[in-house]
């Protein structure tokens, strides 16, 4: 095996920085086993891949057109682009893509392309949609309007219709949510459509938001179509946390004919610049391939089994503790009123407004939800036993 060298630089630490970084992986240890808020998953082992990083790889350019960058992955890039057309239904030859820094990256990608196909477009979403989309479309000056949302977090669809109908004008751009941040709500790609032929509207893009449920939907029986087969147009899927990665990244996907619409070649590294950051991660798409290679589609799907039955798991344990807990269907998003605040931090537990979740990933068992439980009741009884 060849050996890096690295060259005249002093690499030795001093005793107490190497101390410092001890107790640093000793704390995360401990956190990692608290883990029930956020839907990562820290389930992975990329050891063999571990030699990569001694190299300077990037992925700078187009995966799909040979660049004079050669330390690159982008042929490993495109089968994990490969493996995603296939989850969400359109042929290799029809779709392009890439491994982005992750869902908000692809969300990004999709509203910048929707936008250069319709630049007078006004971009419809749900007031359940992710924190960053409303920052990308002040970041690419999109028109927009909000939507009101249901109380499990789907989209309003008759406040979406109304609302479309007063624009009628102008092309509509859909910014759907196959699985809210909070609630894992699915909107339903086929009532939209709907919508669109009701009024008539021609010129509509739909870009779906698939960042967790991307990657479980696609694993379930009688899932809703919530992909190329239902509609979608461009769908950004995150990688980090359903397959798993200690860095984040995730996939974009968009029908090929509107990218190459938009594409511009750069001499200076001789390919086309697609893609939204330039200098992009070698290290993620290796991963992720990675990932693919040794799961194939029967380990996720049982991974994703798993997952539910941990989130029944959970909303009847935590019923049984007082607590009313639900889930949409195939969310792996347990959702809850909020609880006591040591609680809440103790397992890193997100909240918005009145109510909170845990994610049941991968990781997430049994025994964790048992001492999560466990927790809430006591926090209960010292409330009352202050109170008293
Ligand atoms: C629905 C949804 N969209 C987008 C994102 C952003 O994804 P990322 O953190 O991979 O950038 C998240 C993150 O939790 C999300 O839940």
């Amino acid at each position: 095996m060849t050996s890096i060298s690295p060259g005249e630089a002093d690499y030795t630490i001093k005793p107490d920085q190497q101390k410092r970084l001890d107790d640093f992986y000793q704390m995360l240890l401990v956190e990692a086993d608290h883990f029930l808020g956020y839907p990562c998953t820290r389930e992975f082992d990329y050891r063999p891949l571990y030699r990569f990083l001694g190299l300077p790889m990037n992925n700078v350019g187009d995966p799909y057109i040979p660049s004079r960058y050669h330390l690159n992955s982008h042929e490993f890039e495109r089968e994990v682009v490969d493996f995603f057309a296939h989850l969400t239904h359109v042929r290799k030859d029809e779709v392009w893509g890439y491994v982005t820094n992750g869902g908000t990256e692809g969300n990004m990608y999709g509203i910048y392309l929707a936008r250069e196909l319709y630049p007078k477009g006004l971009v419809y979403y749900s007031e359940a949609t992710h924190y960053s989309v409303p920052k990308i479309l002040r970041m690419v000056d999109s028109r927009n309007i909000m939507i009101k949302s249901q109380s499990k977090g789907e989209i309003d669809y008759q406040d979406l219709a109304e609302t479309i109908r007063i624009h009628r004008d102008v092309p509509a751009i859909i910014f759907a949510n196959i699985g809210t941040t909070m609630t894992g709500a699915v909107d339903d790609l086929r009532r939209i459509k709907q919508i669109m032929r009701d009024l008539a509207i021609k010129n509509y893009y739909i870009h779906c938001d698939a960042a967790l449920s991307g990657m479980i939907l696609p694993f379930v029986d009688n899932a809703q179509p919530s992909d190329f087969s239902g509609g979608a147009d461009s769908i950004a899927i995150s990688g980090h946390k359903m397959v798993g990665s200690p860095i984040p990244c995730g996939i974009v996907l968009a029908k090929k004919t509107n990218v190459e619409r938009v594409a511009c070649a750069v001499e200076y590294i001789s390919t086309l610049d697609t893609t939204v950051s330039g200098s992009r991660n070698a290290i993620t798409p290796l991963f992720l391939w990675y990932a693919i290679q040794t799961r194939q589609y029967s380990g996720f799907r049982k991974i994703i089994g798993h997952c539910l039955e941990v989130a029944d798991y959970a909303i009847s344990s935590l019923k049984a503790a007082g607590v009313s807990a639900w889930r949409n269907r195939h969310s792996i998003t347990v959702v809850f009123p909020k609880q006591h605040e040591d609680v809440l931090s103790r397992w890193q537990i997100a909240v918005h407004g009145d109510i909170a979740h845990i994610v049941t990933m991968p990781h997430v068992k049994k025994s964790h939800i048992n001492r999560f439980v466990a927790d809430i009741l006591a926090a209960k009884q010292n409330k009352s036993t202050v109170c008293a």
